[in-house]
Protein backbone atom coordinates (compact mmCIF):
# COMPACT_ATOMS: atom_id res chain seq x y z
CA UNK A 1 0.00 0.00 0.00
CA UNK A 2 1.21 3.64 -0.47
CA UNK A 3 2.00 6.05 2.69
CA UNK A 4 -1.43 7.73 2.62
CA UNK A 5 -5.06 6.78 2.07
CA UNK A 6 -6.64 10.08 0.48
CA UNK A 7 -8.88 8.66 -1.96
CA UNK A 8 -9.28 4.79 -3.03
CA UNK A 9 -7.20 5.36 -6.10
CA UNK A 10 -4.81 5.27 -3.74
CA UNK A 11 -5.15 1.56 -3.38
CA UNK A 12 -4.53 -1.39 -6.01
CA UNK A 13 -7.32 -4.41 -6.10
CA UNK A 14 -5.03 -6.29 -4.47
CA UNK A 15 -4.92 -3.82 -1.31
CA UNK A 16 -8.99 -3.78 -1.32
CA UNK A 17 -8.80 -7.60 -1.14
CA UNK A 18 -6.70 -7.81 1.99
CA UNK A 19 -8.20 -4.45 3.71
CA UNK A 20 -12.26 -6.86 3.05
CA UNK A 21 -9.70 -10.08 4.34
CA UNK A 22 -8.50 -8.74 7.24
CA UNK A 23 -11.66 -6.41 8.61
CA UNK A 24 -13.92 -9.33 7.96
CA UNK A 25 -11.46 -11.49 10.30
CA UNK A 26 -10.89 -8.84 12.80
CA UNK A 27 -14.72 -8.61 13.16
CA UNK A 28 -14.84 -12.24 13.99
CA UNK A 29 -11.78 -12.29 16.27
CA UNK A 30 -13.56 -9.39 18.57
CA UNK A 31 -17.08 -11.14 18.61
CA UNK A 32 -14.92 -14.24 20.24
CA UNK A 33 -13.55 -11.90 22.41
CA UNK A 34 -9.89 -12.00 20.86
CA UNK A 35 -8.77 -8.66 21.16
CA UNK A 36 -5.28 -8.13 18.92
CA UNK A 37 -3.08 -5.41 20.31
CA UNK A 38 -0.76 -4.84 17.45
CA UNK A 39 -0.77 -0.94 17.90
CA UNK A 40 0.27 -1.08 21.09
CA UNK A 41 2.90 2.16 21.93
CA UNK A 42 1.19 3.82 19.05
CA UNK A 43 -0.61 7.03 18.76
CA UNK A 44 -3.58 8.11 15.96
CA UNK A 45 -3.57 11.86 15.87
CA UNK A 46 -7.29 13.23 14.64
CA UNK A 47 -7.59 16.54 13.05
CA UNK A 48 -11.59 17.24 12.32
CA UNK A 49 -12.59 20.53 10.70
CA UNK A 50 -16.31 19.19 10.01
CA UNK A 51 -18.62 17.38 12.43
CA UNK A 52 -18.46 13.78 13.11
CA UNK A 53 -20.46 11.32 15.23
CA UNK A 54 -19.27 7.37 13.26
CA UNK A 55 -16.17 8.35 11.83
CA UNK A 56 -14.56 9.89 14.79
CA UNK A 57 -15.66 7.54 17.84
CA UNK A 58 -15.21 4.31 15.23
CA UNK A 59 -11.15 5.36 14.91
CA UNK A 60 -11.15 5.99 18.13
CA UNK A 61 -12.77 3.26 19.53
CA UNK A 62 -10.44 1.28 16.77
CA UNK A 63 -7.39 2.53 17.80
CA UNK A 64 -7.94 1.96 21.64
CA UNK A 65 -8.91 -1.92 21.08
CA UNK A 66 -6.06 -2.32 18.98
CA UNK A 67 -3.62 -1.19 22.08
CA UNK A 68 -2.94 2.19 20.80
CA UNK A 69 -4.13 5.83 21.98
CA UNK A 70 -6.34 8.34 19.72
CA UNK A 71 -5.44 11.98 20.40
CA UNK A 72 -8.68 14.22 18.66
CA UNK A 73 -8.20 17.67 17.78
CA UNK A 74 -10.64 20.27 16.47
CA UNK A 75 -8.60 22.23 13.74
CA UNK A 76 -10.56 25.52 15.86
CA UNK A 77 -7.88 24.57 18.97
CA UNK A 78 -4.58 24.09 16.98
CA UNK A 79 -2.64 26.70 15.78
CA UNK A 80 -3.58 25.82 12.35
CA UNK A 81 -6.89 27.86 12.94
CA UNK A 82 -4.03 30.49 13.68
CA UNK A 83 -2.65 30.01 10.21
CA UNK A 84 0.71 27.82 10.87
CA UNK A 85 1.06 26.35 7.61
CA UNK A 86 0.43 22.99 7.01
CA UNK A 87 3.50 21.92 6.24
CA UNK A 88 4.71 23.12 9.61
CA UNK A 89 2.20 21.45 11.66
CA UNK A 90 2.38 18.62 9.23
CA UNK A 91 6.41 17.61 10.01
CA UNK A 92 6.28 18.68 14.15
CA UNK A 93 3.15 16.12 13.87
CA UNK A 94 4.97 13.74 12.45
CA UNK A 95 7.57 13.86 15.14
CA UNK A 96 4.99 12.83 18.00
CA UNK A 97 2.46 10.31 16.37
CA UNK A 98 2.33 7.32 14.51
CA UNK A 99 -0.73 8.35 11.99
CA UNK A 100 -2.88 11.20 11.25
CA UNK A 101 -6.60 10.99 10.31
CA UNK A 102 -8.24 14.29 8.90
CA UNK A 103 -11.36 15.70 8.51
CA UNK A 104 -11.44 18.67 6.05
CA UNK A 105 -13.48 21.14 3.78
CA UNK A 106 -10.72 21.40 1.24
CA UNK A 107 -8.70 18.26 -0.21
CA UNK A 108 -5.68 19.38 -1.32
CA UNK A 109 -5.28 20.56 2.81
CA UNK A 110 -5.21 16.92 3.58
CA UNK A 111 -2.88 16.17 0.45
CA UNK A 112 -0.50 19.23 1.56
CA UNK A 113 -0.22 17.72 5.45
CA UNK A 114 0.58 14.09 3.31
CA UNK A 115 3.30 15.71 0.99
CA UNK A 116 4.73 17.32 4.18
CA UNK A 117 4.44 14.36 6.84
CA UNK A 118 6.68 11.10 7.37
CA UNK A 119 3.47 9.57 8.69
CA UNK A 120 0.16 7.43 7.15
CA UNK A 121 -2.15 10.40 6.46
CA UNK A 122 -5.56 9.16 6.43
CA UNK A 123 -8.78 11.25 4.46
CA UNK A 124 -11.66 10.92 7.22
CA UNK A 125 -13.63 12.89 4.69
CA UNK A 126 -13.17 15.82 2.61
CA UNK A 127 -15.09 17.80 0.20
CA UNK A 128 -14.07 15.64 -2.38
CA UNK A 129 -13.49 12.55 -0.74
CA UNK A 130 -14.71 9.63 2.04
CA UNK A 131 -12.72 6.61 1.27
CA UNK A 132 -12.79 4.50 4.51
CA UNK A 133 -16.67 4.93 4.11
CA UNK A 134 -16.97 3.23 1.08
CA UNK A 135 -14.33 0.54 1.84
CA UNK A 136 -16.45 -0.12 5.48
CA UNK A 137 -19.85 -0.23 2.81
CA UNK A 138 -18.18 -2.35 0.61
CA UNK A 139 -17.16 -5.08 3.64
CA UNK A 140 -21.20 -4.93 3.92
CA UNK A 141 -22.05 -5.86 0.99
CA UNK A 142 -19.73 -8.52 0.98
CA UNK A 143 -21.56 -9.42 4.70
CA UNK A 144 -24.61 -9.27 2.86
CA UNK A 145 -24.56 -10.06 -0.83
CA UNK A 146 -21.30 -13.00 -0.44
CA UNK A 147 -19.18 -10.90 -2.67
CA UNK A 148 -18.84 -7.15 -4.67
CA UNK A 149 -17.99 -8.82 -7.95
CA UNK A 150 -21.19 -9.28 -9.78
CA UNK A 151 -23.09 -6.40 -7.97
CA UNK A 152 -25.02 -3.58 -9.30
CA UNK A 153 -24.91 -0.46 -7.00
CA UNK A 154 -27.30 2.42 -7.92
CA UNK A 155 -26.46 5.61 -6.29
CA UNK A 156 -29.62 7.92 -6.22
CA UNK A 157 -28.71 11.41 -4.83
CA UNK A 158 -26.33 14.63 -4.88
CA UNK A 159 -23.13 13.75 -6.65
CA UNK A 160 -20.73 14.65 -3.81
CA UNK A 161 -17.88 13.34 -1.88
CA UNK A 162 -19.01 9.72 -1.13
CA UNK A 163 -20.40 9.12 -4.67
CA UNK A 164 -17.25 10.07 -6.03
CA UNK A 165 -15.45 7.39 -3.96
CA UNK A 166 -17.68 4.77 -5.08
CA UNK A 167 -16.98 5.72 -8.24
CA UNK A 168 -12.83 5.13 -7.74
CA UNK A 169 -14.08 1.93 -6.31
CA UNK A 170 -15.64 0.76 -9.25
CA UNK A 171 -13.33 1.85 -11.50
CA UNK A 172 -10.47 -0.27 -9.76
CA UNK A 173 -12.47 -3.22 -8.69
CA UNK A 174 -15.09 -3.43 -11.93
CA UNK A 175 -18.52 -3.94 -10.26
CA UNK A 176 -21.54 -2.02 -11.64
CA UNK A 177 -22.34 0.86 -11.01
CA UNK A 178 -25.77 3.42 -12.03
CA UNK A 179 -25.23 7.11 -10.51
CA UNK A 180 -28.52 8.98 -10.69
CA UNK A 181 -28.32 12.69 -10.29
CA UNK A 182 -30.24 15.75 -10.57
CA UNK A 183 -29.03 17.65 -14.19
CA UNK A 184 -27.24 20.76 -11.58
CA UNK A 185 -25.86 18.03 -8.93
CA UNK A 186 -23.89 15.57 -11.15
CA UNK A 187 -20.64 14.38 -10.43
CA UNK A 188 -18.36 16.85 -11.49
CA UNK A 189 -16.00 15.86 -14.68
CA UNK A 190 -12.98 16.02 -12.74
CA UNK A 191 -13.75 13.39 -10.53
CA UNK A 192 -14.64 10.89 -13.27
CA UNK A 193 -11.51 11.89 -14.79
CA UNK A 194 -9.48 11.08 -12.10
CA UNK A 195 -11.19 7.29 -12.30
CA UNK A 196 -9.88 4.97 -14.66
CA UNK A 197 -12.38 3.39 -15.42
CA UNK A 198 -10.48 -0.14 -15.93
CA UNK A 199 -13.65 -2.46 -16.86
CA UNK A 200 -15.22 -0.24 -19.54
CA UNK A 201 -19.47 0.79 -19.31
CA UNK A 202 -19.13 -0.15 -15.82
CA UNK A 203 -20.13 2.84 -14.68
CA UNK A 204 -23.17 4.86 -15.98
CA UNK A 205 -24.04 8.13 -14.88
CA UNK A 206 -28.04 9.38 -16.03
CA UNK A 207 -30.76 11.71 -14.47
CA UNK A 208 -33.32 9.03 -13.91
CA UNK A 209 -33.46 7.47 -10.20
CA UNK A 210 -35.59 4.93 -11.77
CA UNK A 211 -33.41 3.64 -15.12
CA UNK A 212 -30.55 3.42 -12.03
CA UNK A 213 -32.37 0.94 -9.92
CA UNK A 214 -33.64 -1.39 -12.50
CA UNK A 215 -32.56 -4.43 -11.09
CA UNK A 216 -30.08 -3.39 -8.84
CA UNK A 217 -29.14 -5.31 -5.68
CA UNK A 218 -27.82 -2.38 -3.92
CA UNK A 219 -29.15 1.16 -3.68
CA UNK A 220 -27.17 3.75 -2.03
CA UNK A 221 -27.99 7.18 -0.90
CA UNK A 222 -26.70 10.55 1.25
CA UNK A 223 -27.73 13.55 2.11
CA UNK A 224 -29.10 16.01 -0.33
CA UNK A 225 -26.90 18.91 1.14
CA UNK A 226 -23.76 17.78 2.40
CA UNK A 227 -21.60 20.00 5.14
CA UNK A 228 -20.78 23.21 3.46
CA UNK A 229 -23.86 22.66 1.27
CA UNK A 230 -26.49 23.61 4.03
CA UNK A 231 -27.32 26.61 2.50
CA UNK A 232 -28.67 25.48 -0.33
CA UNK A 233 -30.96 22.64 1.21
CA UNK A 234 -34.25 24.52 0.73
CA UNK A 235 -33.33 24.48 -2.97
CA UNK A 236 -32.26 21.84 -3.03
CA UNK A 237 -35.07 19.97 -1.85
CA UNK A 238 -36.89 21.07 -5.30
CA UNK A 239 -34.19 20.10 -7.52
CA UNK A 240 -34.46 16.85 -5.84
CA UNK A 241 -37.54 15.82 -6.29
CA UNK A 242 -37.99 12.05 -8.10
CA UNK A 243 -34.88 11.73 -5.70
CA UNK A 244 -36.08 10.13 -2.71
CA UNK A 245 -35.27 6.53 -1.88
CA UNK A 246 -38.70 5.05 -0.88
CA UNK A 247 -40.70 1.85 -1.30
CA UNK A 248 -42.30 3.22 -4.51
CA UNK A 249 -38.71 3.61 -6.25
CA UNK A 250 -37.30 0.32 -5.19
CA UNK A 251 -40.36 -1.43 -6.35
CA UNK A 252 -38.09 -1.39 -9.30
CA UNK A 253 -35.12 -3.27 -7.49
CA UNK A 254 -34.23 -6.65 -7.28
CA UNK A 255 -36.36 -8.53 -4.67
CA UNK A 256 -33.53 -8.66 -2.29
CA UNK A 257 -32.04 -5.20 -2.58
CA UNK A 258 -29.62 -3.54 0.19
CA UNK A 259 -30.53 -0.63 0.83
CA UNK A 260 -27.48 1.74 2.37
CA UNK A 261 -26.82 5.18 3.22
CA UNK A 262 -23.46 6.05 5.18
CA UNK A 263 -25.78 8.26 8.23
CA UNK A 264 -26.53 10.43 9.39
CA UNK A 265 -30.01 10.12 7.47
CA UNK A 266 -32.64 13.45 7.15
CA UNK A 267 -35.75 11.46 6.83
CA UNK A 268 -38.55 12.25 4.32
CA UNK A 269 -36.01 14.29 2.14
CA UNK A 270 -33.54 11.54 0.53
CA UNK A 271 -34.96 8.76 2.27
CA UNK A 272 -38.32 7.65 3.82
CA UNK A 273 -39.05 7.11 7.26
CA UNK A 274 -39.86 3.12 6.74
CA UNK A 275 -37.14 2.70 4.61
CA UNK A 276 -35.12 3.63 7.25
CA UNK A 277 -36.37 1.58 9.76
CA UNK A 278 -36.87 -1.42 7.77
CA UNK A 279 -35.78 -4.26 9.54
CA UNK A 280 -33.70 -6.31 6.79
CA UNK A 281 -31.93 -2.98 6.30
CA UNK A 282 -28.01 -1.96 6.39
CA UNK A 283 -27.31 1.00 7.82
CA UNK A 284 -26.48 -0.07 11.30
CA UNK A 285 -23.89 -3.10 9.98
CA UNK A 286 -22.44 -0.21 8.08
CA UNK A 287 -21.73 2.41 10.88
CA UNK A 288 -20.51 -1.19 12.97
CA UNK A 289 -17.99 -1.82 10.45
CA UNK A 290 -16.66 1.43 10.00
CA UNK A 291 -14.44 0.35 13.39
CA UNK A 292 -13.55 -3.03 12.24
CA UNK A 293 -12.28 -1.60 8.87
CA UNK A 294 -10.55 1.47 10.00
CA UNK A 295 -8.72 -1.43 12.80
CA UNK A 296 -7.11 -2.92 9.05
CA UNK A 297 -6.65 0.51 7.39
CA UNK A 298 -4.71 1.69 10.65
CA UNK A 299 -2.93 -2.00 11.08
CA UNK A 300 -1.73 -1.66 7.36
CA UNK A 301 -0.57 1.99 7.57
CA UNK A 302 0.96 1.67 10.53
CA UNK A 303 2.91 -1.44 10.52
CA UNK A 304 4.20 -1.10 6.81
CA UNK A 305 7.52 -1.65 7.75
N1 LIG B 1 -20.80 8.34 7.88
C1 LIG B 1 -20.02 9.25 8.52
O1 LIG B 1 -18.90 9.58 8.09
O2 LIG B 1 -20.59 9.73 9.65
P1 LIG B 1 -20.01 10.88 10.61
O3 LIG B 1 -20.10 12.18 9.85
O4 LIG B 1 -20.87 10.84 11.82
O5 LIG B 1 -18.56 10.57 10.89
N1 LIG C 1 -21.88 13.73 2.05
C1 LIG C 1 -21.96 13.87 3.49
C2 LIG C 1 -21.42 12.66 4.16
C3 LIG C 1 -21.45 12.68 5.66
C4 LIG C 1 -20.90 11.44 6.27
C5 LIG C 1 -21.21 15.11 3.91
O1 LIG C 1 -20.12 15.36 3.42
O2 LIG C 1 -21.73 15.86 4.76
Amino acid sequence: MKKDLLSLLDLEKKDFESLFERAIDLKERYSKGIFDKLLAGKTLGLIFDKKSTRTRVSFETAMIQLGGHPIYMSTQDTQISRNEPAKDTARVLSRYIDCLAMRTFDHSLVEEFAQSSTIPVINALTDSFHPCQILSDIMTVIEHKGGYKNIRVAWVGDGNNVVNSWINAASVLGFELMVACPENHMVKQEFLKAAPIKEKGNIVLTNDPKEAVKNADVVYTDVWASMGDEDELSKRIIAFEGFQVNKALLSGAKDDVLVMHCLPAHRGEEIAEDVLEDKNSAFWDQAENKRHMHKAVLESLILKD
